[in-house]
C-alpha cells in the first residue's frame, strides 16, 4: 500500500502492490458437505491449483493435486471406488493421502517402488456442514499449523439452512474489499426491505484485533436496518472478519440466533467465489427459508453486480484512494495479508497489525 500527499492510500491490489494475489498456509472454503457426496469426486480450482475432492473409505473429506502421475489426465475424469481414486485412463490408483497403491498394467513378477510415486495431498476439514482445504505453497507434504475458523455456537449451530455461491469475476481482493465497505449500503443495497436510502445517519463502531483479523465489536444494529427487527427482543451483533476472506456475522436478540459466514475463496488471479452460508436456531424463521434465501442471493448479487462493474475501471490500473475511516476496514485487510506473507516468508508469528479503534461513518 502506498500512500498518497493528500493522505490517502493507494490500494491497487496488482502484481506491483500485493505480496499475490491471494495468501498460501491458510484454510480456505472449499464446499458445502453436502456437495461431496460418497463415492463421487468433486473438481474445484482454488488459488489457480486444480484440486479433486473426494471422501475416503471413513468418510473423511481428501483433497488431492488433480492430475494423474502417469501421464497426466485429471483424476476428476476417473471414480471413486472404495475410498482410492482410480485413474480413468490405465487405471492406476492413489489413496486420499496422494500415494500410489497400485498399477494395474503390472505382472505379477514385475516390481514397482510405489512409494516414489504420488500427487499433492492438501489437507481436508469438516465442520458444521462445510469442508475447508489448506492451501500450502508448492508440493507439499503440508502440515497446517492454523485452526480452521471457529463459527462461534459449535456443533449447536444446527444445520445450514441457506447456501448460496456467487461467481465474482474480480480479483480476491476486490471481493473482500467490496464485503467489508460500510459506505456502499446505502448506494448498492438500498431498498425497501433493508433501509431506505433518506435514513443515512453518523455512526460510530468499536473495532478491536481478533484472530488473524479484526472484530466489529458486539453492538445494537441500526436502527435504519429493517432486516434486525424481525428477530425481535434487542437484537446485539457482531462481525468477526479473519484471513484469507471470511466474515463471521452473529445476530443474537435473547435466545434466538442468525449466524452468517462468508467466504471468498479465489479461483485465480482475477476470478473468485463467494460462499454465503446462513444458521438460525429460531424456529418460526425455518418455513420462511425460501423468502429468505431470495432476499440473501439478491444482496450477494448487488455486491457482484458492482465489483463487476468496477473491473472495466480497474482494468486500466488507476490509483485507488482509500479514505479514513470509511475504508479503514480496507486498509487493514490489506495490512493483514502484507503482514502475514512476510511473517512466513521471515519464519517468524503474525503479529497483527490492527489496532483497537473507533470508526466513524455515515451511513
Ligand atoms: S494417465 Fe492415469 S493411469 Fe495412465
Ligand atoms: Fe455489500
Amino acid at each position: 500500500m502506498q500512500d498518497h500527499q493528500d493522505g490517502t492510500a493507494d490500494a491497487r491490489t496488482g502484481a506491483q502492490a500485493g505480496p499475490d494475489y491471494a495468501l498460501s498456509d491458510l484454510w480456505y472454503y472449499a464446499a458445502p458437505s453436502r456437495e461431496l457426496v460418497p463415492g463421487t469426486l468433486l473438481p474445484k480450482t482454488i488459488l489457480g491449483r486444480d484440486l479433486v475432492f473426494g471422501r475416503a473409505g471413513d468418510g473423511q473429506p481428501f483433497c488431492l493435486e488433480d492430475v494423474c502421475p502417469h501421464r497426466g489426465i485429471p483424476l476428476r475424469f476417473g471414480r471413486l471406488d472404495g475410498g482410492e481414486v482410480e485413474c480413468c485412463y490405465h487405471g492406476w490408483r492413489l489413496g486420499p493421502d496422494g500415494c500410489l497403491k497400485a498399477i494395474p498394467s503390472l505382472t505379477r513378477d514385475q516390481t514397482f517402488d510405489f512409494s516414489r510415486i504420488n500427487v499433492t495431498n492438501f489437507p481436508c476439514r469438516e465442520a458444521q456442514g462445510n469442508i475447508w482445504v489448506w492451501i500450502g505453497k508448492g508440493k507439499g507434504p503440508f502440515t497446517p499449523d492454523i485452526d480452521i475458523p471457529a463459527l462461534p455456537g459449535g456443533d449447536d449451530l444446527g444445520p445450514i439452512r441457506i447456501f448460496d455461491r456467487q461467481f465474482f469475476p474480480c480479483p480476491m481482493d476486490q471481493a473482500v474489499m467490496g464485503l467489508m465497505d460500510p459506505a456502499h449500503g446505502p448506494f448498492v443495497h438500498a431498498s425497501w426491505w433493508w433501509r431506505p436510502k433518506k435514513s443515512a445517519y453518523e455512526k460510530a463502531k468499536a473495532f478491536a484485533p481478533s484472530e488473524y483479523g479484526f472484530t466489529m465489536c458486539r453492538h445494537r444494529p441500526s436502527a435504519n436496518s429493517r432486516g434486525y427487527k424481525l428477530l425481535g427482543g434487542a437484537p446485539e451483533t457482531e462481525t468477526v472478519f479473519r484471513l484469507p476472506g471470511i466474515r463471521i456475522e452473529e445476530v443474537q436478540a435473547g435466545k434466538n440466533r442468525v449466524l452468517g459466514l462468508t467466504a471468498v475463496t479465489p479461483i485465480g488471479p482475477n476470478a473468485s467465489e463467494v460462499n454465503q452460508i446462513v444458521y438460525w436456531n429460531v424456529p418460526w424463521l425455518t418455513p420462511l427459508t425460501p423468502l429468505i434465501k431470495h432476499y440473501a442471493v439478491r444482496f450477494l448479487g448487488q455486491d457482484r453486480e458492482i465489483v463487476t462493474k468496477q473491473q472495466f475501471g480497474l482494468a486500466h490500473d488507476p490509483p485507488m484512494r482509500l479514505i479514513d475511516d470509511a475504508d479503514l476496514p480496507a486498509k487493514w485487510y490489506l495490512r493483514l495479508k502484507w503482514e502475514f506473507a512476510r511473517a512466513r516468508a521471515d519464519g517468524r508469528p503474525f503479529s497483527n497489525p490492527v489496532p483497537e479503534a473507533t470508526l466513524r461513518w455515515r451511513t
